[in-house]
């Protein structure tokens, strides 16, 4: 799909369809005063003899968000269909309302299957937001929207996306808007191929895959590194939890570290730290519901690679370096058991008392390795607690971490890009019952049921003295309906935008 910046007016736009948008209006009845703040629509309206306000009363199309009205225009225009879109109240409407309007309008074509469609965005103002902000919004939305997990459907071929030209009719210099266009795709892009990396099953996504899929943007970008540690390597840096964790599967684990570093020399640097679990059964905590869904296990380490597309062609001020650590956590004659005791990268002995409680544990090396790297700041993204989920549901991150600047600046990325991110506090007394017993840290069993604390409150360490944030994914790295600007059941690409909008900021 291919965005093109045009003037060309609505009724003569080169096109299959036209699309008009609508706010609803409180208290009213659908009715043809809905066009007056529209996008072209009395214009339309017009040139069709009332057609479009005459059919907004009859089907009673009020302007409710995502609500879609289409109908033919008999050659009175170019086009021949009129799309008219619901914007909801326009005292709601938001950056975010606009990339569900692309994502839902992307669907609408495919759905009619028109080759090319034509709108403009100059009615859905929204206050302290330019033009350009608006324009990234809503080709986000689209490009989200026009992603569906397809990769493995071979004789049951989906529907064909028909959509080849979305047209968007501006007033003003364009080279910011063309800017914004080109922005919007690259992010939605790279989230899409975080989704892609989540979506595709474990056998064909084992740790070795995870960090070829790495590799691949380092080939494919110049401006990135791309170092890959096979079991050899792993040995050698002495990263025993990894190596706790993938013994009891026959696909070796993998570790990775990409870096970017930006034309001016930058005193900045951040660290990403991604989860890379390919298949999470459990171990021999073996899991008793929901495995099917844990191929989603290595989200954070998909972000990782996602964000590094992304920056590798919006280039960002600040030096950025990717860690990935990738294993299956399965079980067999050589699985680690409970109440082993493994020694961490950091030398900090770990016993293992929840063989499912894996995140944490590869965590730990990475966020030792990363260390090593002396990172201004630390972000880990991690499934890490299912807990996630009951803290703040399915749409909101829960962040922890040391430093309130770091924190607040994530809370205000995710804010801007309609991933939303909560802080949940530290709290020192839950980590009490890790420290007891026969080793340095338990990986389980602190005494409270604030899971998704606790599992910060286990990493906190391994970041040592650094400015460090730990973002727990489990609940929003997956859709299990369709949401948003996400067409179906499955991976979202959670946080990818957050954090380019993050790593842009500086
Ligand atoms: N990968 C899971 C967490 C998860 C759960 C992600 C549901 C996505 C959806 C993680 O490894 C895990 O099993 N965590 C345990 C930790 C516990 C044993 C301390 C959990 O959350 O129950
Ligand atoms: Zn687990
Ligand atoms: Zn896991």
């Amino acid at each position: 799909m291919e965005f093109k910046l045009t003037s060309e007016s609505l009724d003569r736009a080169d096109a299959d369809a036209v699309f008009i948008t609508c706010f609803a209006k409180e208290g009213e009845k659908p009715s043809a005063a809905l066009l007056l703040k529209s996008d072209g629509g009395q214009e339309l309206d017009k040139l069709l003899e009332g057609q479009i306000s005459k059919t907004i009363q009859e089907r009673l199309f009020a302007g409710k968000e995502g609500e879609i009205l289409s109908l033919p225009t008999f050659g009175k225009i170019k086009a021949k269909t009129v799309v008219v879109i619901g914007a909801g109240l326009q005292k709601n409407f938001s950056l975010d309302s606009l990339r569900r309007m692309g994502a839902k309008l992307v669907q609408t074509a495919n759905a009619l299957k028109v080759k090319n469609v034509a709108g403009q965005l100059e009615a859905t103002r929204i206050k302290n937001h330019a033009p350009q902000e608006r324009l990234q919004a809503f080709t986000e939305g689209a490009v989200l929207g026009d992603y569906n997990f397809t990769t493995f459907k071979k004789k049951e071929v989906p529907p064909a996306k028909t959509l080849k030209t979305f047209r968007i009719s501006a007033k003003g210099n364009k080279t910011p808007l063309q800017k914004a266009i080109a922005q919007g795709e690259i992010v939605a892009t790279a989230a899409n191929l975080t989704r892609e990396l989540v979506n595709t099953p474990p056998g064909h996504m084992t740790p070795t895959d995870l960090a070829k899929a790495a590799q691949e943007v380092a080939k494919k970008y110049k401006n990135i590194r791309c170092k890959v540690f096979g079991v050899n390597e792993i040995k050698k840096e002495k990263m025993g939890a990894i190596l706790a964790v993938s013994q009891g599967s026959d696909e070796p684990p993998s570790f990775v570290h990409l870096s970017y570093k930006p034309a001016k020399k930058s005193k900045t640097k951040v660290a990403l730290v991604g989860k890379g679990i390919t298949f999470d059964s459990g171990g021999l905590n073996i899991k008793t519901r929901e495995m099917e869904f844990m191929k989603m296990d290595m989200a954070g380490a998909a972000t990782v690679i996602g964000v590094f597309q992304a920056i590798a062609q919006l280039k960002p001020n600040i030096e950025v370096e990717g860690f990935i650590a990738a294993a299956e956590n399965l079980l067999s004659g050589s699985a680690i058991k409970p109440s082993d005791i493994i020694t961490t990268r950091a030398g900090r002995t770990v016993e293992i008392i929840n063989t499912d409680a894996e995140g944490r544990l590869v965590l730990a090396d990475a966020l030792d390795y990363a260390c090593d790297q002396n990172p201004t700041y630390i972000i880990d993204m991690a499934t890490l607690t299912g807990g996630a989920a009951y803290a703040v549901g399915e749409i909101i991150t829960p962040i922890l971490g040391n430093d309130k600047t770091l924190v607040d600046k994530i809370l205000a990325a995710g804010k801007a890009v309609g991933e939303p991110v909560w802080e949940l506090p530290i709290v020192k007394e839950y980590k009490k019952g890790y420290l007891k017993g026969p080793a340095d840290l338990k990986n389980s069993g602190s005494g409270s049921k604030a899971s998704t604390i606790c599992g910060a409150l286990f990493l906190e360490d391994f970041a040592r003295k650094n400015k460090w944030v730990h973002m727990d994914i489990a609940s929003t790295a997956w859709a299990d309906e369709p949401m948003k600007y996400y067409a179906e059941v499955g991976a979202t690409g959670n946080p990818v935008r957050t954090i380019i909008n993050f790593l842009l900021s500086f």
